[in-house]
């Protein structure tokens, strides 16, 4: 039997790239949505044969009892609708962030773990073949042991500003800010290219707008074992480039969109091309894998590695935020991510 799935949120992000995505999985028909806003819920009429959609998220769940939700409106709304989701029966995958407080991320969690259902965060980036490419040299073993990884981020201005996404992406109680848009990315990456490992400290300088909503963010992170990593985030780069280094023991990764650059010890350095999308804010070709990797979930079940994998990497990127803010607040201060 195919899973039956419904999104909640039918912005940019849904339309763009969720939507393509479920439709790569021959296991999964998605055919409702829920969308308060009228224009929306058009336009999955436009793009979905014989969708229904919904305006209200209980009258949804009440009527099409989905086998799972996948949450895509704004991020002060995820936690509240996951909890809801979940308390009606459904498996849930969720965009980033998952929620925006620690606190509501351990009642969600809580409310999966009653239920026995599968409650994932949208990792797309590790998706992205130039990412996926890094991670599978690294295992190999090509650059030895990881000791330090670099991420880049740098815009002209946030993604979604001709959109309803400029309103919520600009105010910091709606979610809004770098640290949430990239910040929460670049640190499931960090984790994972330095092999599942859990930080333990992080120093940050955040730019602040009036309203007090992050529009840059530099910030180090400490490993165990003296490992580190860096990330440099801004909404007001002037250009857009995204890029990472990976340093190892012996040996070297650069990570561009399309091109890799792999040095091992004394060799001369090799490029290695990957095929992408062009590089834009939705990443429609990456959220197959996140799709298959939920359906993985969802066969393998609540209590699955894969799962549980996937929910610390999402409650150390939100621990990271909110250590991050601390420390910035202390002059960027070195700040345990423990305390945070
Ligand atoms: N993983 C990625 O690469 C990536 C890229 C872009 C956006 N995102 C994330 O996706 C989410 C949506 O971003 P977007 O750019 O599509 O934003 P958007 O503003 O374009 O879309 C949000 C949608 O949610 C709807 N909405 C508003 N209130 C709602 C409610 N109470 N219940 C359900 N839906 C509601 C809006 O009508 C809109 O259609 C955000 O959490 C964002 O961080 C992730």
């Amino acid at each position: 039997m195919k899973l039956r799935g419904a999104i909640s949120g039918f912005g940019e992000v849904a339309a763009k790239a969720h939507l393509a995505g479920w439709r790569t999985r021959e296991d999964v028909t998605l055919g409702v949505i829920h969308d308060p806003i009228a224009e929306r819920r058009h336009e999955a009429i436009r793009l979905i044969k014989n969708v229904r959609v919904y305006d209200d998220l209980e009258l949804m769940l009440d009527g099409e009892a989905p086998d799972f939700v996948d949450i895509a409106s704004p991020p002060a709304l995820h936690g509240a609708a996951a909890r809801t989701a979940l308390n009606a029966g459904a498996h849930v995958l969720v965009e980033k962030p998952l929620c925006l407080s620690l606190a509501e991320f351990d009642e969600v969690a809580a409310v999966a773990r009653a239920r026995q259902r599968v409650l994932m965060c949208v990792h797309n980036w590790k998706f992205a073949p130039a990412y996926a490419r890094a991670r599978s040299l690294v295992d190999e073993g090509r650059i030895g042991s990881v000791r330090s990884v670099s991420l880049e981020r740098l815009r002209v201005e946030p993604a979604g500003m001709g959109g309803p996404g400029a309103v919520w992406r600009t105010l910091g109680a709606s979610g809004g800010g770098i640290l949430i848009d990239h910040g929460w990315h670049v640190f499931y990456l960090m984790q994972w290219l330095m092999g599942g490992e859990l930080p333990c400290a992080v120093a940050a300088t955040l730019s602040n707008n009036l309203d007090g909503v992050e529009q840059a963010a530099e910030i180090h992170v400490t490993f165990g074992a003296g490992r580190t990593a860096h990330a440099n985030l801004s909404w007001r780069a002037g250009q857009r480039r995204t890029h990472a280094t990976i340093v190892g023991t012996n040996g070297s990764l650069e990570i561009g969109t399309e091109r890799l650059v792999l040095t091992e010890g004394h060799r001369p350095p090799q490029e290695l091309l990957v095929q992408d999308i062009p590089d834009d804010s939705y990443h429609s070709a990456w959220f197959s894998g996140v799709a298959a990797a939920f359906e993985g979930a969802i066969s393998a079940g609540p209590d699955s590695t894969i799962t549980r994998a996937n929910l610390v990497e999402a409650r150390t990127a939100l621990a990271l935020i909110v250590a991050a803010r601390v420390s910035a607040k202390n002059r960027g201060s070195l700040t345990d991510i423990a305390a945070a």
